[in-house]
């Protein structure tokens, strides 16, 4: 049997690290969203590598929390973006009542979450936050900046607890950067 982590580079996060890093980032969520009248936290994981953060965040929050799911995808099964695709928005009819808290596992070059803010804003959203698990700033291509950033990276593949490699390796316990010669084979 294959063992993944024999394709990584590096395990940038373990379990343990991922616990930390998330109940930090729960704990300032709570914390800001504390006052916040009767309004809905509209909890909006971005599919679909964002279900394992959202999961493991969303359990640490202690009130209660609405949840729908939107799809975007820019990475077409290699490792360069390719162009941006979002899927349908939630329906409903009190979004100037309903605080949104985008989840996302990685802010790349800034474009999906730029363009999924702009969504909720035009729908009329009370407010509008992000919070990623991973940031890697040195790719931006366009301003943006989430609200609450678990990790900064550098501009390493890096796959697992959500996030994949032609659609492998979402099911990793742990955050790994992935060996340059599984994604690039003619490299070597
Ligand atoms: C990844 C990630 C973000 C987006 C970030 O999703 O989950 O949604 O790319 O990239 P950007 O900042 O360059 O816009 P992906 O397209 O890989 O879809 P997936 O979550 O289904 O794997």
């Amino acid at each position: 049997m294959h063992d993944p982590s024999q394709d990584m580079e590096q395990i940038l996060l373990d379990p343990p690290a991922l616990d930390r890093i998330i109940s930090e980032l729960a704990a300032r969520i709570a914390q800001d969203y504390a006052e916040r009248g009767d309004k809905t936290l509209l909890a909006i994981p971005v599919l679909k590598g964002a279900i394992f953060f959202a999961t493991a965040l969303l359990e640490k929050l202690t009130f209660p929390v609405e949840i729908d799911f939107v799809s975007a995808s820019s990475y077409r099964k290699g490792a360069e973006a390719g162009a941006l695709s979002l899927g349908a928005l939630p329906d409903r009819n009190d979004w100037e009542n309903v605080d949104v808290l985008i989840i996302e596992d990685i802010v790349d070059t800034g474009k999906t979450l730029s363009a999924m803010v702009e969504e909720f804003k035009r729908l009329g959203a009370a407010s509008v936050r992000v919070v990623s698990l991973l940031d890697k700033p040195s790719r931006r291509s366009v301003t943006f900046s989430a609200d609450y950033i678990g990790l900064e990276i550098p501009n390493a593949f890096v796959v697992g607890f959500g996030l994949d490699y032609a659609e492998r390796y979402r099911n990793l316990p742990y955050v790994g950067i992935l060996r340059r010669d599984i994604y690039e084979p003619s490299a070597h």
